[in-house]
């Protein structure tokens, strides 16, 4: 289960102002439980676990929201999985961006042997992904690869219109229409229920289609069928997951100062707020726990940046990190707090031996394992980086498992609720990313923008 550590911050701030933080938390929670604050109608995701693995948990019957998430969602899983290893799929080439990507790619990376890719032997696919950019050395050496292996697509968007993953697909279509007689049962898409192009074509097309509930935002759907498809084809268990995140609905679902989402959120603010602190970088000592930054910083990003406010979230992966970003973080500026993503136990042991020579006069390190090296670092850095003026707030999960990241992906996302009202914005619409596309669509000369085009144009003159 997830642990909070706020000792970190204790030099930092004073008790009586975290009590009035606390309790406008608890305001904050009562909004977002109560479903009556801004953006009400993304709350979908708040019983995605419980729902999903009890579907018919009597929840219609008693006047509640209807589940998001339809009934037999994971067998539906299963049964993908099945069909694309007796075709002998090795290849899974998955696309989406944003909210459509970075939930898949933060559990697949976190739960994959770090060198899966170039290991012999693979019981399941290589999962790669696509449409998160628009590069076209990227595009043309994903058909690199794809021509040498056995290749399946899963193609997310909930709009069935965003241009990345849309170009990317148009392409990656044509490829398996070319090179497959039986395309249509390689290609699984996964949007809206029943809008969109890329509904229409699914329908059309006869793809397997799974749907993004209406309420439930982009970067809140790691719990649906846009994260659990991906991460179920990468062999990953689903199922154990959303329990861990079951846990932790049920566990935040409670009203309380000791809530950790309540004490998560009333910290952040009241640092950004109180003490200047504009910047929270979250900081792993694990590789595999890289891309759950990128996925908290969209989540957090989205959600709070907006209105002229805002904590920006950026990240360090150490001890990498401490050998580029360290020296900044020690003595730059002092805008910025930490929150260390800490792992108790390594799922592996490594013993550093002995040396008779000794050159490297490592041999005090001798019979320990690496992870207490690991360790020490991750204190040294702690008790350093608050002497250095940086308040450090501690998230604690027992090893990377599918259920720790169950628990992690609830916890933020209900945090990231409570935080976002607390600071007084709609957590869950994204206004901002309309700029780009408006004028990208102008300048590519979409139909429909004429007079944006001739505007951006003359400005560009
Ligand atoms: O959080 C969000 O809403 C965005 O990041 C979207 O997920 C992203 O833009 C992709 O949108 P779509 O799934 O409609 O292609």
């Amino acid at each position: 289960m997830i642990n909070i550590n706020l000792e970190g911050c204790s030099s930092f701030v004073n008790p009586a102002q975290f009590e009035e933080y606390t309790r406008k938390a608890l305001a904050a929670f009562d909004t977002l439980a109560s479903e009556q604050g801004a953006g009400n109608d993304f709350l979908g995701w708040k019983h995605l676990p419980s729902e999903t693995l009890d579907p018919s948990c009597g929840k219609a019957e008693k006047g509640y929201p209807v589940p998001a998430t339809p009934a037999g969602l994971l067998e539906e899983c299963e049964k993908v999985k099945e069909l694309w290893k007796a075709k002998g799929v090795d290849l899974v080439i998955v696309i989406g961006i944003g909210g459509s990507y970075l939930g898949a790619r933060c559990a697949i990376e976190a739960l994959s042997h770090n060198f899966s890719k170039l290991l012999a032997k693979k019981d399941n696919p290589d999962v790669v992904f696509a449409g998160n950019n628009l590069s076209e050395e990227y595009v043309a050496e994903l058909m690199d690869l794809a021509a040498e292996r056995n290749t399946a697509c899963v193609v997310i968007s909930k709009s069935g219109t965003t241009t990345e993953p849309a170009v990317v697909f148009r392409l990656v279509k044509e490829f398996i229409e070319k090179n497959y007689k039986d395309a249509s049962e390689r290609i699984v898409a996964v949007t809206d229920a029943a809008r969109g192009a890329l509904k229409t074509l699914s329908t059309q097309e006869g793809y397997k289609t799974f749907v993004v509930p209406d309420n439930v935002g982009g970067r809140f759907s790691v719990l649906t069928p846009v994260g659990l498809i991906p991460i179920a084809l990468a062999g990953f268990n689903i199922r154990e997951m959303l329990e861990g995140a079951r846990e932790m609905e049920n566990e935040l679902s409670k009203r309380c100062g000791c809530n950790p989402a309540v004490q998560y959120a009333a910290m952040r603010n009241l640092l950004y707020s109180e003490y200047g602190k504009k910047i929270e970088i979250m900081v792993s000592y694990n590789p595999k726990f890289q891309y759950l930054a990128e996925w908290w910083k969209q989540l957090y990003g989205e959600s709070e940046g907006k209105d002229g406010k805002g904590i920006f979230p950026a990240s360090v992966n150490n001890t990498a990190d401490l050998h580029s970003m360290g020296q900044f973080i020690q003595e730059g500026d002092r805008v910025m707090f930490e929150t260390v993503v800490n792992i108790r136990k390594s799922n592996r042991e490594v013993i550093i031996g002995s040396d008779p020579q000794n050159l490297d006069q490592l041999n005090f390190l001798a019979g320990k394992n690496v992870e207490h090296c690991n360790a020490m670092a991750q204190l040294g850095t702690r008790l350093a980086h608050i002497d250095g003026g940086v308040p450090q707030i501690e998230i604690s999960v027992e090893r990377i498992n599918e259920r720790t990241l169950g628990e992690l992906f609830y916890f933020f996302e209900f945090a990231c609720g409570v935080s976002a009202y607390t600071l007084g914005v709609n957590p869950f619409n994204q206004p901002g990313v309309e700029a780009y596309k408006k004028n990208m669509f102008a300048l590519l000369d979409k139909p429909g923008y004429e007079e944006a085009s001739k505007a951006i144009r003359e400005r560009l003159a």
